[in-house]
């Protein structure tokens, strides 16, 4: 069985020192980069663009994983990946080709996936399963970190799971993941665990990922 991945969002880090926080997740035994990129369109929020992607890129050698949370992400995925994103994802209902944007992004040389706000049901991915590496669930309505995981997601992610039949896509679960409930939402089907402010919060990062890691999957 596979080890739980841990992927802590970056939005949680200090803006003015991140190539520090990409070096602090290596040392914490962080698995992959979790870079929020928002447009105040599609959320009410805006955090950062390419040249982020970039700068951290030349900082860590660890997984960059891009969770695009802007509209029509296709006019923007091949420039995140030749920014050095290893992984795109982005909310289907925000693009006009969600099969096309997801081929590009393959060919581009990054993995591709899709993301579902907490209120779309897990349904609405299975036109996507057969290209996706990833599939990523919210726990919270997208935009800002430290708000509270619906549990009402956690269904869903079962759901996800038993879609999954012997397709290879990991599940990834992103928002509201904390150190109490982190056992509960694996043991629901989430392969890899986005965690912001619970492990840049944490007195001692590195003992909350490393707590975060030792959940053990239901199969
Ligand atoms: C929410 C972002 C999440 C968020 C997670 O819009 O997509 O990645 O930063 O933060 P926490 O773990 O604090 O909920
Ligand atoms: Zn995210």
């Amino acid at each position: 069985m596979a080890d739980i991945l841990i992927a802590p969002s970056v939005l949680s880090a200090d803006f003015a020192a991140m190539g520090a926080a990409a070096k602090a997740l290596e040392d914490w035994r962080a698995d992959w980069v979790h870079c929020d990129v928002m447009d105040g369109e599609f959320v009410p929020n805006i955090t950062f663009g390419m040249p982020m992607i970039e700068a951290l890129r030349r900082n860590t050698s660890l997984t960059l994983d891009v969770h695009l949370m802007i509209v029509k992400p296709e006019r923007y995925v091949e420039r995140f990946v030749k920014s050095g994103a290893d992984i795109v994802t982005f909310h289907p209902e925000a693009s006009d080709d969600p099969i096309g944007t997801l081929k590009t992004i393959k060919k581009a040389g990054a993995k591709c996936g899709i993301v579902l706000n907490p209120d779309i049901p897990a349904s609405v991915a299975e036109p996507y399963l057969d290209i996706c590496d990833v599939v990523m669930l919210m726990g919270v309505f997208p935009g800002f970190g430290g708000q509270k995981f619906i549990r009402s997601v956690l269904p869903k992610l079962s759901e996800l799971r038993a879609m999954r039949g012997d397709r290879s896509f990991v599940i990834e679960l992103d928002g509201g993941v904390t150190v109490d409930n982190a056992a509960e939402i694996v043991g629901a089907g989430a392969d890899v665990l986005v965690a912001g402010s619970c492990v840049f919060g944490a007195a001692d990062p590195k003992a909350t990922v490393a707590a975060l890691k030792s959940c053990i999957r239901a199969d």
